[in-house]
This record gives structure tokens, sequence and C-alpha cells, in this order.
């Protein structure tokens, strides 16, 4: 191996599930297939420096640093991450790695950076293989960096190439597989292609659950079983939707899969409801412009209070219109993020 020293930079952005990957099993595997939109605006960058060592040791070497300062707290976190894909990467421990990042949306904003900086960081480990071992196809790159990806967060394997993107096993939707996420094959009509996302910071405060602890929710749940297989149904469904651009029957499968997602956790043992007062508003505002206006805007949400609220682009001006007059007082200092469907991680 010639690569002693040197870096990667890789940009991956975050991205926002249509129909929710909620529970998991084994080795980061989903429980049900999901889908998502890959984003543009929120994203993280990644720089990996590697040093090759001398004598490799027992332990990972690295350092890390968020927006230029040492970040320690984020230390076990790869440290887990570098354990669990040691068997796959097996070049990790002869190297030092110094891990810059920083991402394009503000800190504690609720959005989580897990997806996008996983994904960065998967890339980057990905082109350190790729140096040394030098003949990766374009195809094996990506999909090993999407299968790395996914053992840091399992999410974050979604994050790796646009526009829409299927992880997990499902039976119409040809080479999806459970280990990681692969381009949606089917046709997407072009409403969908430039779909907007606008991101409602309602709430900037801390997640009262991980996600590790509200996927383990579904361990026992008494709905798990027909939610696995209800979220298949919804993509089953959402093909032909995807397909003929019926933007009504996209909407009442992206909210009823966001509020799913929020049902499960209410009804887990224990149970936590995690929209807070604003997020309901914006949900209600949201179905009553909706009802005025005819305009097919809809919501769909995470594990936590903040609202997407996804919109086709010709309706862009009418859209943020009433977000500016209507949404924005339930935005935590007023702040909203534009965000769009985008097409996937590149190297800087
Ligand atoms: O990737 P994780 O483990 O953080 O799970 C996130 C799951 C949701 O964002 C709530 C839904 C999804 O499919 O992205």
């Amino acid at each position: 191996a010639t690569a002693t020293s040197g870096s990667f930079t890789w940009r991956a952005p975050s991205n926002i599930a249509l129909v929710k990957y909620w529970g998991k099993r084994g080795e980061q595997l989903p429980a049900n297939p999901s889908v998502s939109f890959t984003l543009d605006a929120c994203a993280t960058t990644t720089t990996l420096r590697y040093k090759k060592r001398e004598y490799p040791d027992d332990d990972f070497g690295f350092e890390l640093y968020l927006d230029g300062a040492v970040k320690d707290s984020f230390k076990p976190k790869i440290n887990d991450f570098f354990h669990r894909i040691g068997k796959y990467m097996p070049f990790l421990k002869h190297y030092h790695f110094t891990i810059e990042t920083s991402n394009s949306f503000p800190h504690s904003s609720g959005i989580a950076s897990s997806a996008s900086g996983m994904s960065a960081l998967a890339l980057c480990l990905m082109s350190l293989e790729q140096e040394i071992s030098g003949n990766i196809t374009e195809e094996d790159f990506f999909r090993k960096a999407s299968f790395i990806a996914r053992l840091g967060s399992g999410s974050a394997c979604r994050s790796i190439r646009g526009e829409l993107v299927v992880w997990g096993s499902h039976p119409e939707i040809a080479g999806s597989t459970d280990l990681y996420g692969v381009a949606y094959p089917g046709k997407v009509h072009p409403v969908f292609r430039t779909y907007q996302d606008t991101i409602l910071l309602v709430d900037r405060g801390e997640k009262q659950v991980s996600s590790t602890a509200g996927h383990g929710l579904m361990h026992g749940h008494p709905f798990a079983e027909r939610r696995f297989a209800q979220a298949s149904e919804n993509l089953s469904a959402l093909q032909q939707v995807l397909e003929t651009g019926d933007t009504e029957a996209f909407i009442a499968i992206v909210e009823r899969e966001a509020l799913t997602l929020h049902a499960m956790m209410m009804t887990g043992k224990p149970y936590f409801i995690l929209m807070s007062p604003a997020t309901l508003d914006v949900i209600r505002k949201i179905w009553s412009f909706r009802k005025e206006t005819g305009v097919p805007v809809c919501f769909t949400l995470d594990a936590g209070a903040n609202v997407h609220v996804l919109y086709p682009e010709s309706e862009k001006e009418a859209v943020m219109e009433f977000i500016n007059n209507e949404l924005v007082a339930y935005c935590e200092k007023g702040h909203y993020i534009c965000d769009r469907i985008g097409g996937g991680a590149v190297a800087l």
C-alpha cells in the first residue's frame, strides 16, 4: 500500500423519509423498507486526514474537530462506529486519522446530523480504501459507502446518492436490500424531481429520546408487526404515485407515515410525545391552507418536533408567502431552512 498520508473531503446531504424506517434488528438492519428524498442544502462536509502508523496498535487512533474546535464528546460514537466497521475495513488500524467536520445547518437546531455526518465519513473512508486497493468500480464504491454509513446510523445509508433512495428489501423494488440504500429504480414524475422541503425549526431543544432508544421501543411493541407490514404496503402504493405525479395520493401516504411514526412512540413502553404544541398548530395551519387554496402542500416529521413542509416547486411562491405569514411565528427565533430534493454526496 502506497497510501502513507493525505486527505479526502466529501460533502454529504441529509435526507427526509417519505416511508419511515423505525425499528431495527441484527447489525443495524431495518425492520421495514423505507424511501427518502435526498436533500440538498442540509449537509455535512468532512475532511479525513490520514497518516500511516508505523506500528498499528490495538486501539483506533483519531482526533475529531467540529467547526475547527476539538470535539471529544463525539469520540465514543465514532469509536463504536470504527469497531463496527473494522471487519469490513481492516486497514483502519494502520492509520491515524484527523476528522474535521462541519454542518451547513445550525447546531442544536434539532436537525439530526447523523445521516449526513456518517455518510460523509463513510465516503472519506471509502476514498482511502480506493487509494489503498485501487480497483473499486464506481458502483461498488457507492454501494459499500452506503453499507458502511448504515453501520454508523441506519438512515445515513440513504444519504449517499440522490434523488430518491430506497433502503430495505421490498419484493417489488429491483435491487432493494437491507444492506445498503439504492437509487429508487422506478419512474419518477417531473413534479417530484424538484420537490421542495422547507424545514421549520419549531423546537431546537435536545432530543427527548435518542433514535437508538426509539428504535428499541419497537421490540415487543404491540403494533410492531402490523406497522412493519404497513410500511411495505405504503412503499408499494407510493410507486404508482411517484410515476403518475398524483400529489393528492402522495400527501395521504406521507402525512400518514409521519403520524404513524409518532403514534408508535406514543404507544410504546415507555411512551413519548415528541411533538410540541407548535408542531400541532403548524399541522392544523397546513391543513386549512391546503383546504382553502388547493395547493398540494403537506408535512412530514422525523423523531422530533420540527416540521418538514413538502411541496412542488411550482407552488414555491404561494407556500413561502403562507410560511412567512402564518408559520414563522411557530419557529424558534423565526428560523427555518429552505431545502429541496438533491443529487447526493460530492467529493470536494
Ligand atoms: O438513522 P437513525 O437511527 O437516526 O433513524 C432515524 C429514523 C427516522 O429519521 C425517524 C426515520 C427515517 O426513516 O429517516
